[in-house]
């Protein structure tokens, strides 16, 4: 892959590279790097080809939008989403803190997650959440004990695993029968049966989520198939399911990837849906790195230029604890200088400063750069940030989002101290 992603907000100009009408390069002088910038523009174009599926020409709404706020649960993204209408998914305590501090009502939010702890649900119980994403036996066991002893009934929804292949990196597929996630597929009836004997849970909804940075449409109508099949099953033992959930996953264009349209996506399952006859149902969808991933961009700065026999090295100050997803999943990401320059270009790995080989950002780029330059590394909204570490002790990112000529910052870099105000030396 060497094209660049289509961005609806980001754009070269003159030469230089802009976030809507402000210049990447003042946003770096401004505010330092290494420096993530989204777009408010693009937050909401990708929200809106979602919106224009889900709702009906009368207003009314076939399908809600349940950002998944593990792909960037910035406050101020979350705020952007729910002044939109979202409601989120999410997948722990700590992000169910999130969505209260950014005023979002809980019962928005579906609570998704293999692993819910004891506090974790107890929270979610006391604060109302729409409903839990089951994803075992045991779990559904806690929930009710959990519910009864707070004198509540919990909302819940079984995750199906359809056992469905999304043809996506096998760290990020998730609806195959070796996979931790959700309920294999032949079981998902007898847990119903038992999820209906139990005093203090409500079956409201049934969920599936089979991968992610998925490129092709057929493994969701794939999974649909057996999911609906499923509900009728259910229908016919006395169990009416409410809402529908089909999980996130849709891919985006990283550079030369093509992905489907996100109202074309949206509108073929919804489709797919009434087709067969299931349009009574509320439908969820819970699109992360479709909403986020090219609203973003994280801003470097090259400190060294490192021929080597080898290979030429451009070293800049993002590293691998700043985006995960290269050294992680071998994921590709655009790198662009933010000024243009005409240079004679070489060939180079963008690495960063962390002492691992697997600290790279992208390698065998071809670039026209000096050192003291700015790189802008494309598609970075989703799993960047919040992926991000403290490896080496590095302080994390700041964060800002820009709306039209202005720049907001919303999240300050962290200072070294904080990264460890909260150890302690042994007494002396
Ligand atoms: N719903 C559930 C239950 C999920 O587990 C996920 C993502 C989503 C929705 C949202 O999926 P999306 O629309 O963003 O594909 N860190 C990896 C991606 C991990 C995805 C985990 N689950 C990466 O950087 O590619």
């Amino acid at each position: 892959m060497n094209q660049l992603p289509k961005l609806s907000g980001f754009h070269l100009q003159n030469d230089n590279w802009f976030a809507e009408n402000v210049s990447l390069l003042d946003i770096a002088n401004q505010f330092g790097t290494p420096c993530y910038v989204y777009s408010k523009k693009a937050l909401t174009q990708a929200f809106m080809a979602y919106e224009s599926a889900c709702l009906r020409k009368d207003g009314t709404r076939r399908a809600r939008v349940h950002f998944a706020m593990k792909s960037n649960s910035n406050l101020a993204i979350l705020d952007v989403f729910a002044q939109l209408g979202a409601g989120f998914d999410l997948v722990s305590g700590g992000e169910l803190e999130r969505v209260i501090a950014a005023g979002v009502n809980p019962a928005l939010c579906v609570f998704s997650g293999v692993g819910k702890s004891v506090q974790e649900i107890t929270r979610a119980l006391e604060v109302g959440v729409k409903c839990f994403n089951i994803e075992s036996i045991p779990e559904l066991s806690r929930i009710n004990d959990i519910a009864g002893q707070l004198g509540l009934v919990a909302p819940i929804s079984l995750r199906v695993n359809p056992d469905v292949d999304a043809k996506t990196h096998p760290y990020i597929s998730t609806g195959l029968k070796d996979n931790k996630f959700g309920i294999a597929y032949e079981s998902v009836l007898a847990t119903y049966a038992a999820a209906k004997s139990m005093p203090n849970c409500n079956i409201v909804g049934i969920d599936c989520h089979i991968g992610s940075q998925i490129l092709d449409i057929q493994p969701y109508l794939d999974a649909l198939d057996r999911v609906l099949l499923l509900i009728e099953q259910l229908r016919d033992q006395g169990i009416n399911i409410h809402h529908l959930d089909i999980g996130g996953g849709l891919g985006i264009d990283y550079g030369g990837d093509i992905a489907p349209d996100i109202t074309l996506f949206a509108n073929t399952l919804l489709n797919h849906i009434e087709k067969r006859g299931f349009g009574f149902l509320d439908v969820i969808f819970e699109p992360g790195r479709s909403l986020v991933g090219n609203a973003g961009v994280l801003l470097t700065r090259i400190e060294y230029l490192k021929p080597t026999d080898a290979k030429n090295f451009c070293v800049v100050d993002a590293a691998m604890n700043d985006l995960m997803r290269p050294a992680m999943y071998d994921a590709f990401h655009s790198i662009v200088p933010v000024v243009n320059k005409s240079l004679l270009a070489e060939t180079y790995d963008v690495v960063g400063p962390v002492c691992e080989s697997g600290d790279w950002l992208g390698k065998d780029r071809l670039l026209s750069v000096v050192s003291g330059d700015l790189l802008a590394i494309l598609s970075a909204g989703a799993y960047g940030s919040t992926m991000s570490s403290n490896y080496n002790t590095r302080p994390r990112a700041a964060e800002v989002m820009v709306s039209d000529t202005s720049v907001h910052l919303i999240r300050e870099r962290e200072t070294v101290q904080s990264l460890f105000a909260l150890e302690h030396l042994l007494p002396k």
